[in-house]
């Protein structure tokens, strides 16, 4: 199966996309968690993208579109990915088109996943992200057995630097201006599945694994 998660910043797409990766073996690939790793080892992409990325803004699409090109065309995504974080903007769908067709693939689902602003601010604010395995708590929605310190690995729980108030709105006003208009590009493609992303954790993983049983 391929499968792309839509969603606004703070949805839930790293959250569920770590459930559905495990429950359906794919490969999780998420942009955001491929640039924080290329910041944390300070490599020239790192360098590049780690401006914007504090900010709240989106990284060029020229580098998005190297990395999604290399990534997909890894011997662990011929039976199937799911993208998390990407596409972002029309050119970055325009191009993850071009590349699947020259790989002689095709994409199964779009899932978007449907937060209000007020639910997503609420999130980010609150979210806590292990430094050693990447996965997200949140203080109150889904905090860790112990304070600081991540339920899976131990490793310590930081906040991200785009989780602070100016880089919030900032990632909200982007994502409606670039990546809302993606909603339509993939309903006009008939691949548009729509997730109620207000509920709880648990409860949204069932309704997705609801619409990809229909693809398995
Ligand atoms: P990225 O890391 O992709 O960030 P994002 O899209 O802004 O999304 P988040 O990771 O913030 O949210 P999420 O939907 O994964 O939510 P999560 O599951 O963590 O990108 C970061 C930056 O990298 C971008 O701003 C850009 O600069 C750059 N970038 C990346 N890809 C790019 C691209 N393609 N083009 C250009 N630039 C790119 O959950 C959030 C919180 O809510 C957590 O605390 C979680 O525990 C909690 N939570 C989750 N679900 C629920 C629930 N149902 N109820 C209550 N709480 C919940
Ligand atoms: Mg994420």
């Amino acid at each position: 199966m391929n499968i792309l998660l839509l969603g606004p910043p703070g949805a839930g797409k790293g959250t569920q996309a770590k459930k559905i990766s495990e429950h359906y073996s794919l490969p999780h690939i998420s942009t955001g968690d491929i640039l924080r790793e290329n910041i944390h080892n300070n490599t020239n992409l790192g360098i590049k993208a780690k401006s914007y990325m504090s900010k709240g803004e989106l990284v060029p699409d020229e580098l998005l579109i190297t990395i999604i090109r290399g990534r997909l065309s890894k011997p662990d995504c011929s039976r199937g990915f799911l993208l998390d974080g990407y596409p972002r903007t029309v050119p970055q769908a325009d191009a993850l088109q071009m590349i699947l067709t020259e790989l002689n693939r095709n994409l199964d689902v779009v899932l978007n996943i449907d937060v209000d602003d007020e639910e997503l601010i609420k999130r980010l604010s609150g979210r806590r992200v292990c430094a050693s395995c990447g996965t997200s708590y949140h203080v109150i929605f889904n905090p860790p057995e112990d304070n600081g310190i991540c339920d899976i690995c131990k490793g310590v729980l930081y906040q991200r630097e785009d989780d602070m108030p100016d880089a919030i709105r900032n990632r909200l006003i982007i994502y409606k201006k670039q990546t809302e208009p993606l909603i339509e590009y993939y309903d006009k493609k008939s691949l548009l599945q729509v997730i109620d992303g207000g509920k709880d954790i648990q409860q949204i993983f069932e309704d997705i694994k609801k619409v990809l049983n229909r693809y398995d």
